[in-house]
């Protein structure tokens, strides 16, 4: 099993640059590597609950959308969560040893036991609670899922930790060998220009923490309306702010995740999604969002669903996600790269992105989104994040069946 958990650690491969050496004021190495910034939020920092108690299950009396073991429920939504009596979904704050991180979405999930509360969940709860809470279709579901864990995760045991390094709870040997950073991780789905959290190297490591300064900018561009333009908008600045202040910003192909993120403000957390508001109140709960005195923002600790909240109608899936990413990049489009130092920036090419520029369709985003998952992917300017083979057979495996039928050229392995 050691040797399997090895094998199957991704490994940032680095192509030698001569120019990436020797820039006054950038760590250079976290630009070959993500994970050599020893920043991050280690295993010995990382909150730890013994009593690990799996997700609420569901039963006959509630069963939401009927999603269970990680298979496809009905897909029917519009109902009220938690359900009237369900008080196995009630809200409950996380305490000290409970892990949280950089998705609001699934906090709130973890709050109300939809996932594991402790926060170290896996495969199958992430897929069935992203259909029963937020009625997201089952092949966005897994397509999500097998992003967390396969990049971030374990594909043995299925564990991923929604926050920092808990390996010794999330991998079969406990080994260092297989460290699995845990959603926290910087560059693999975690990026820059996040709505509400720090770049990585201008918080000490930073990236998943809610940043009230960020909600209140996000706040006052949308100005009470968390719709597509407005978001698109607060996009566009948050990539022009990072830009201009990191030395190591880097906006890579995986970044279209953070567009497809933002289109869950106005599809996924209005009651009825998109046949809701995607107002103030609505926003501020599921990002535990609250006013301080002095009209500045603060964490309340509380992502909540909100009352008498119900989920989508029709599902959330692939394509629609892929209509919003495009619909979100080409209302402001930027350059896709990353900085080499302050003010210099370099332009990169993947898939549909060339010299920086995404010239691409729905269809093409469709078949991004699969490559992201699929595919070695440059994590930074000089890096590649490689796929072992076991990875590579797991994600595949998971992912074939779900993209059969969506036009996209498959891989086999
Ligand atoms: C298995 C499923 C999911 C995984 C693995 C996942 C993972 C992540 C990660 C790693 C980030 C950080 C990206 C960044 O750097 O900003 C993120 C952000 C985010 N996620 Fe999720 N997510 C999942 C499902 C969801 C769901 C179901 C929702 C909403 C209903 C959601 C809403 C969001 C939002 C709004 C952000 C942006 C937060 C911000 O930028 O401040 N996610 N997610
Ligand atoms: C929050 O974000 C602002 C704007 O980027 C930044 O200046 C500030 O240092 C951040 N606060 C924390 C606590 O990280
Ligand atoms: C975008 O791609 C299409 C189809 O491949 C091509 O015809 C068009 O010239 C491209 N546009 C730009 C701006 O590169």
């Amino acid at each position: 099993m050691a040797l399997l958990t090895l094998m199957a650690t991704l490994v940032v491969t680095t192509t030698a640059f001569p120019f990436l050496t020797d820039v006054p004021g950038v760590d250079m190495s976290a630009l070959r590597d993500p994970r050599s910034s020893h920043n991050q939020k280690r295993q010995s920092t990382c909150p730890f609950n013994s009593n690990h108690q799996g997700a609420a299950p569901y039963n006959s009396k509630f069963p939401y959308t009927g999603a269970k073991d990680g298979l496809p429920g009905t897909g029917v939504g519009g109902i009220k969560v938690p359900a009237t009596g369900d008080t196995a979904h009630a809200f409950e704050a996380p305490g000290p040893n409970d892990i949280r991180g950089p998705c609001p979405g699934l906090n709130t999930a973890a709050n109300h036991h939809f996932l594991s509360h402790d926060g170290i969940t896996d495969f199958s709860e992430l897929v069935d609670a992203q259909q029963n809470l937020y009625n997201i279709d089952y092949g966005l579901a897994v397509l999500l899922a097998t992003l967390g864990v396969g990049l971030d995760g374990d594909i043995v045991t299925g564990k991923l930790s929604i926050g920092c390094d808990a390996t010794s709870r999330t991998s079969t040997t406990g080994s260092l060998l297989g460290e699995e950073l845990g959603l926290d991780r910087h560059n693999t789905f975690e990026a820059d220009t996040s709505l509400t959290r720090n770049d990585y190297f201008l918080a000490n490591g930073d990236d998943y923490s809610f940043n009230g300064t960020l909600f209140g900018y996000m706040t006052t561009t949308c100005n009470g309306n968390f719709n597509r333009d407005n978001l698109a908008l607060y996009r566009y600045q948050r990539y022009q702010q990072s830009k201009a202040d990191n030395g190591n910003f880097y906006y890579g192909p995986k970044t279209v995740l953070l567009d497809g993120a933002a289109s869950f403000l106005y599809e996924l957390f209005p009651s009825l999604g998109p046949a809701g508001d995607p107002d103030l109140p609505t926003i501020s709960s599921f990002f535990g969002a609250e006013k301080t005195p002095d009209g500045g923002w603060q964490f309340n600790n509380k992502e909540t669903i909100p009352p008498n909240w119900l989920n989508r109608r029709e599902p959330y899936n692939i394509v629609a996600t892929a209509a919003e990413v495009l619909a979100v990049y080409l209302a402001h489009p930027v350059l896709f790269g990353g900085n080499v130092g302050k003010g210099n920036f370099d332009a990169l090419s993947y898939g549909p992105i060339t010299d920086g520029n995404l010239n691409a369709t729905q269809q093409n985003i469709v078949c991004l989104l699969y490559q992201l998952a699929t595919e070695d992917v440059p994590s930074s300017l000089s890096g590649v994040l490689t796929l072992p083979l076991q990875v590579l057979k797991w994600t595949t495996g998971k992912l074939n069946p779900v993209f059969k039928d969506l036009g996209c050229p498959l891989r086999i392995v």
